[in-house]
């Protein structure tokens, strides 16, 4: 079976054919983020309109790489894959007007995917044999949300952040900081250079509950650099470098306790934040100590990509089948996570 796979719920235009199981034939992604940088963060007008200008030459790319011509569409594509939510509402729109464009015109069944659903399945790609039931962390720009999935399309959600997700709150230091955006990818570099244990910034454990919070580590920062401006470029790699090791610390924390706790002997990492260096050495290190098997997709399918949705689709079409009423195919930015 090969599906055509369509993500558009942020800034990222992303189309894939996944074949034959979860075999990636083609993968492309086009980037916004030359467009969002000067804001510091992406604008959901300008990332609607740049994915109605990159969707279609986005599409053609991914099936020519995939070596599938526009006559041969309606023989060799079984499947249309699209982000029905959450996301940004104008983006989303434009990934669902395509994929349904598509498949009335070449007959084809539409697969909505939810793009938490996407991250938590990113690991299937790599991992055809893995298996529920297993904790998934899923570290975004959008979310942080830590569910157990008891079996395909089967969740139980302990927790998730109270302010900002994980890849925000690096965004946002990394503005204090004078860098640019994303900030996770540049945070994560100066650390290399930088020492951990220079500052102390608090740990949000909120004990006693599975949700988290990163306003307290922001704030920690925005209030030792007002008393301590960045004087040289290693005080800087030492100021990323501390705040890397203290969000890395409070993930590790937090979800190697649900694993215990819930007696779950498998971790799997989603979402853009989980290509970070430091968090994926502290989990697997962390996962060897504890006796529990850590999952954590390579970098390309951690941050937002259309393999991830056909991922999903893929397992969701073989429990659920391929038909869908009109009302699961209304993208919604607020999208929740529920059973298939
Ligand atoms: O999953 P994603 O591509 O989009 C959402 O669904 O939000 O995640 C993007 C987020 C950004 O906030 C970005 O700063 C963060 O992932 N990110 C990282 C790293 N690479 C991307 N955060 C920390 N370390 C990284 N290496
Ligand atoms: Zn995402």
């Amino acid at each position: 079976m090969n599906i055509l796979a369509i993500e558009t719920s942020c800034d990222e235009t992303s189309a894939s054919v996944i074949s034959n199981g979860l075999d990636v034939k083609s993968l492309v992604i086009s980037s916004q983020i030359p467009i969002h940088a000067k804001f510091f963060g992406v604008v959901p007008e300008l990332a609607s309109r740049a994915h109605i200008e990159n969707i279609n030459p986005v599409i053609a790319k991914t099936l020519s790489d995939a070596k599938i011509s526009f006559n041969d569409f309606t023989k060799k594509i079984d499947a249309i894959a699209f982000t029905v939510g959450p996301g940004l509402a104008g983006a989303l729109l434009v990934g669902s007007v395509v994929a349904k464009s598509l498949a009335s015109v070449y007959r084809k069944p539409l697969i909505p995917v939810n793009h938490l659903e996407g991250h938590i399945y990113s690991t299937f790609i790599e991992n055809k044999s893995l298996k529920p039931p297993f904790l998934a962390l899923i570290i975004s720009g959008g979310h942080t949300e830590l569910i157990i999935v008891e079996d395909f399309g089967r969740y139980k959600i302990l927790g998730g952040t109270r302010d900002d997700a994980v890849g925000e709150a690096f965004d946002k230091a990394a503005k204090m900081l004078g860098l640019s955006y994303p900030g996770g990818p540049i945070i994560d570099e100066k650390s290399s250079r930088g020492n951990p244990s220079a500052i102390k910034f608090t740990r949000p454990y909120l004990k006693g509950s599975w949700d988290f919070s990163f306003s307290g580590i922001k704030t920690s920062l925005l209030n030792y650099l007002k008393a301590n401006p960045i004087k040289s470029g290693q005080h800087l790699n030492d100021i990323c470098a501390s705040f890397r090791m203290a969000i890395a610390e409070t993930l590790n924390f937090k979800a190697f306790e649900a694993a215990k706790e819930f007696n779950l002997k498998k971790v799997v990492l989603g979402g853009g934040a989980s290509s970070n260096s430091l968090i994926r050495y502290m989990f697997l290190e962390n996962g060897k100590k504890n006796k529990i098997k850590v999952f954590i997709p390579s970098p390309i399918y951690c941050t937002d990509n259309a393999a991830m949705i056909g991922s999903c689709a893929y397992l969701k079409q073989k429990k659920c089948g391929l038909s869908y009423s009109s009302f699961q195919l209304k993208s919604n930015p607020s999208l929740l996570l529920s059973n298939w």
